[in-house]
């Protein structure tokens, strides 16, 4: 018998009377295409290679609803030390308001909560906001995603003596400069952006000492810049940081994912540079403890993340 994760038995859940043959199981490799469509009829431009990032970084805890086999639902939940982010949460339009989305999400709260985890965190699209704040999520805080398409004429690419390329042996201290600014151990996820874009991957040293870093990530369709960690609000560093990565990633649509809405410095290094504000969204949060907003430090977060 197969060792499924999430409490969930072999031939998944079934979601209830109303929806009487509607099971749910963790999302695998084999629902990928499937999940990616009904997540890019929300128009949300993914790339399947996102979903099997999450898979990677955080196995065994998305979920998907089904129905005779087909995939109608699904939620990704990417675990990082206390913390999990809910992203891409989708029910098919045809099954929504039949509850199968109230009884996926109560099912990750109840699964994250035994497993001890702290602190939940969704970026919410406005529409959703209601569904969140029904399950005990609270409004703490607006991101703001920047878009541009990157052309040849916005790549400075002049040397700079204090950006390098990141490596492996850069992760315990990227890890730690990231905990610090932004509260979260996010090491599962920084390592498999180094070690799956280590070209786009800069650091800004001073004395040998890192003291900020982008990760970005590259596929068919787009580029994202994300997570950009900053421990100093500095503009001149910042844009020299992100000049860096525009120089390496190739031309056509590129996002930063997250600017927290609240970071002037932030945006006004993306406006300089040619990007433009194009999605809001909502953090909501649901923990038994006090949660801060995020710190001046953190300038975007990642994609998986986003969700
Ligand atoms: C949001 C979504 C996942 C909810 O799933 P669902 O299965 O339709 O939700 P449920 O039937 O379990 O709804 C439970 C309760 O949440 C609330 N709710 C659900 N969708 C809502 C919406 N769009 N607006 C306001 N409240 C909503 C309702 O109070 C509902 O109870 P009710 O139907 O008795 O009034 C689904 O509508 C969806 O896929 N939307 C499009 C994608 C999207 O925006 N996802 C969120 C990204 S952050």
């Amino acid at each position: 018998m197969k060792n499924l994760p999430l409490g969930i038995p072999p031939n998944g859940l079934r979601m209830g009377r109303e929806n009487d043959r509607a099971v749910f199981r963790p999302m695998e490799s084999r629902d990928l295409e499937a999940v990616l469509r009904l997540i890019n009829i929300e128009g949300w431009n993914y790339d399947i290679s996102e979903l099997q990032r999450i898979l990677k970084v955080s196995p065994g805890t998305s979920i998907v609803s089904t129905f005779d086999d087909k995939v109608i639902g699904g939620i990704t939940a990417t675990l990082s030390g206390n913390r999990c982010v809910l992203g891409h949460v989708v029910i098919d339009s045809a099954w929504r308001r039949k509850g199968l989305g109230k009884i996926m999400i109560n099912h990750l709260i109840r699964e994250m909560d035994s497993r001890g985890v702290e602190i939940l965190d969704v970026y919410s699209v406005k529409n959703a906001m209601d569904f969140y704040a029904q399950h005990g999520f609270k409004y703490l805080e607006n991101l703001d995603t920047f878009t541009t398409m990157l052309t040849e004429g916005m790549k400075k690419g002049a040397s700079d003596d204090d950006i390098r390329d990141l490596t492996g042996s850069d992760l315990g201290e990227m890890s730690r400069l990231d905990l610090i600014v932004t509260g979260f151990d996010r090491r599962n996820i920084l390592s498999v952006l180094l070690e799956e874009f280590p070209g786009c991957s800069k650091g800004f040293f001073e004395n040998d000492k890192l003291i900020a870093f982008i990760l970005c990530r590259t596929n068919p369709i787009m580029s994202d810049i994300g997570p950009w960690t900053m421990s100093v609000s500095d503009e001149g560093i910042g844009s020299r940081l992100l000049g860096a990565v525009l120089a390496e990633l190739p031309a056509g649509k590129l996002t930063i994912l997250g600017v927290p809405a609240s970071n002037k410095l932030a945006h006004n290094i993306c406006t300089n540079a040619g990007f433009k504000t194009e999605l809001y969204n909502y953090r909501m949060v649901k923990s038994k403890k006090a949660v801060d907003r995020f710190t001046e430090g953190t300038f975007a977060l990642s994609a998986f993340e986003f969700g």
